[in-house]
């Protein structure tokens, strides 16, 4: 069976740190190893990217090898991910011979596949990246998807270490009034992958924005098993205090999925108050500004603040190149 990289909960601290050096190895020059020489990952985009599809195609060329982008529905042919069904819709290929058909061609395949804030219940079980995982021959790379963006998750931990050198640091996320529902995926890897790496997690949102029970009790855990800790709060202003790190995200309520009309209603008392600024920063311990981008300006976090020299939003992204490498070096190159 093939090792998939579908959530960092699969991996080990240990095998996450791993990673991190080997991308920071990656970063310096001085591992310049191809071990996608003559081989080909597939990469398949459901939803739109800058960073993600960019950095992927680059670091899979800068291992020697090639990438195959596909897009279901636009370059490629709608696709079905649901057992039993009879397909006399608008999907016109099942995801058993679409991934089994790229497994004969590709070394793995990664899938950006988000959640369509339809069906909570449905989407937290993250369904189209498991099918991928299940009929998959090859390794699967979650690139995004429902509930998680790992990719994402080990580029920030990466920035946090090159940004405030190793061992446990005060790490907030913290929701930001965004003017649609965006999905969890940022947050709940951000803050699993915080956790396994034994960081002091603080996570800040408004009431009824609470992250999914079961990831938060994983998160609880891993982070006791790590020697780190984790608080919520709904005081964004305490959240900031002797902050290290503050990590702003959007995301919808899940009381609301399928409602959008209801969680617009709810978020807008929150705007020009749950938003990243100078003197939310001015509270912190000098910390980092972070975000997976793309970002609003003026809307999750001001010009003043995203543009200071504490932001390290740049640098997250460039990081996405280095760590995807060392995922696919590790996956692909019988790296240990
Ligand atoms: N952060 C991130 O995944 O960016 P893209 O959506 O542009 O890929």
């Amino acid at each position: 069976m093939p090792r998939d990289f579908l959530t960092t909960a699969e991996w080990t601290r240990a095998e996450l740190e791993a990673l991190i050096e080997s991308a920071l190895a990656f970063k310096r020059g001085d591992d310049r190893s191809r071990p996608l020489a003559g081989r080909s990952v597939a990469l398949v985009f459901f939803n739109p990217s800058l960073r993600t599809r960019a950095s992927m195609q680059v670091g899979a060329y800068e291992l020697g090898g090639n990438a195959v982008v596909l897009e279901p529905g636009g370059t490629s042919w709608t696709l079905e991910h649901r057992e039993g069904q009879v397909m006399d819709g608008d999907k016109t290929e099942h995801v058993a011979e679409f991934v089994r058909v790229l497994g004969r061609y590709c070394v793995a395949i990664g899938v950006r596949t988000f959640a369509a804030l339809k069906d909570w219940e449905e989407e937290r079980r993250d369904p189209i990246l498991q099918a991928f995982a299940r009929y998959s021959s090859v390794p699967v790379i979650n690139l995004e998807s429902a509930m998680h963006h790992p990719c994402q998750s080990m580029a920030d931990m990466m920035t946090v270490r090159e940004q405030l050198g190793a061992g446990r640091k005060r790490v907030v996320l913290t929701w930001a009034w965004h003017p649609k529902p965006l999905p969890m995926a940022v947050p709940n890897s951000f803050a699993l992958t915080a956790a396994q790496m034994g960081h002091e997690l603080v996570v800040a949102h408004p009431k009824g924005y609470e992250l999914d029970d079961e990831l938060m009790g994983e998160v609880k855990r891993h982070a006791e098993d790590a020697g780190g800790s984790l608080s919520v709060t709904n005081e964004m202003d305490e959240a900031f205090d002797g902050a290290e790190a503050i990590y702003a995200k959007s995301w919808g309520s899940r009381r609301f999925y399928g409602q959008p009309e209801k969680d617009l209603e709810e978020r807008a008392q929150y705007r020009d108050h749950w938003i990243v600024d100078e003197e939310r920063m001015a509270r912190t311990s000098n910390a980092v500004f972070m975000h997976c981008l793309p970002v609003r300006r003026n809307v999750i976090v001001t010009d003043g603040v995203i543009d200071s020299e504490r932001s390290v939003v740049i640098d997250e992204a460039e990081n996405r190149l280095h760590v995807q490498k060392a995922i696919m070096a590790r996956l692909l190159g019988g790296k240990a």
